[in-house]
């Protein structure tokens, strides 16, 4: 998620859970290839398996071109966007408006497969614009596959290009889930995760017993304590066991560490906003950790953050 599941933010999420799978922004080729967005690559690959990362574009010689840096990088999956419906993305001709250009999608997929031994999944939409039936994803889905293409990840909600901010897209077409089930049966080959709405791990269960994996997008980033049961509860391992004081205080030493190294407090303390959710001081802490992201001061005020959750 853009904005959202950066370094920092997957730091804080190892914390929590060791077996779910994490997933970058989206990068876009064009930033990969002209050099803009090393730092956005970055992971920290003591920690952060398994991790994916997101590429945004529809080149298939720029995305193998980046397909290989970022499997030497050590990434353990690619993932090509095929469901951001924002307006800039759509001028780049990449994201959900590909689901109109399927043959366009498998050549983008190929390309990267001929290049790297890592697997290339699609995250998608289960539609765009009028098309919310199954027939048309259907279609999509027959088109794209192949024998190496082992998962796809489905936003169960159409992308409508126009007319519609990013942040709409996410709330107003209606969730489908049933579009995203029936693949199941018509794809059998293919590991179906389902997204968009799921808020927890007991929705989670109930989806998994229709399909192969779950993607919970905002839910965590809002409350990250939501998956702190998620590696006993999905994959039957042992929890961190960690509460949210133990959590908070082992990332705020994560964020001085990083202050030192010069890392604004603006990027790592924006992600523990959530921390506190269901608590009773969300707003005394939220204006605690502002003050602190401006007076750059979290020497002091760990101690009493580390006291509001
Ligand atoms: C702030 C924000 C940024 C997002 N950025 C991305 C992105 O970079 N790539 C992507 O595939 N989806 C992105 N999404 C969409 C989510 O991955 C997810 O598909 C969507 O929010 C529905 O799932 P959810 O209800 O679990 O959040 C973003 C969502 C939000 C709220």
């Amino acid at each position: 998620m853009m904005q959202c599941t950066d370094i920092h933010d997957r730091y804080l999420f190892r914390l929590i859970t060791k077996r779910s799978f994490l997933y970058t922004e989206m990068v876009t080729t064009g930033s990969i290839i002209h050099g803009k967005c090393l730092e956005q690559l970055n992971f920290n690959s003591q920690i952060e398996h398994p991790v994916a990362v997101q590429l945004g574009g529809s080149d298939p010689y720029d995305l193998a071109e980046c397909a290989k840096i970022c499997s030497n990088l050590g990434y353990d999956e690619i993932n090509l966007n095929v469901g951001c419906p924002s307006e800039r993305v759509q001028k780049g001709s990449f994201g959900a408006c590909l689901m109109q250009d399927p043959e366009l999608v498998n050549d983008c997929i190929k390309a990267m497969q001929e290049v790297v031994s890592i697997p290339i999944t699609v995250k998608c939409r289960i539609g765009v614009n009028e098309r919310d039936d199954i027939d048309f994803l259907n279609n999509f889905v027959s088109k794209i596959i192949n024998p190496k293409l082992k998962t796809l990840i489905v936003h169960a909600r159409v992308a409508i290009l126009k007319g519609l901010t990013p942040r709409q897209n996410r709330q107003i077409p209606p969730l489908k889930y049933e579009n995203v089930y029936q693949l199941v049966d018509e794809f059998p080959e293919l590991e179906i995760v389902i997204n968009g709405g799921i808020k927890d791990v007991d929705e989670s269960i109930q989806h998994l017993k229709k399909v192969d994996g779950v993607m919970l997008g905002r839910s965590p980033y809002d409350n990250p304590m939501i998956v702190s049961n998620v590696d006993s509860r999905i994959f039957n391992d042992s929890d961190m066991g960690k509460d949210r004081k133990m959590i908070l205080s082992q990332y705020l030493d994560y964020c001085l560490a990083q202050a030192n190294k010069g890392q604004p407090y603006s990027r790592t303390l924006k992600h523990i906003f959530g921390l506190n959710r269901g608590l009773k001081n969300a707003k005394s802490f939220r204006a605690l950790i502002l003050k602190t992201i401006q007076e750059k001061n979290l020497e002091i005020t760990k101690d009493e953050l580390i006291s509001m959750v």
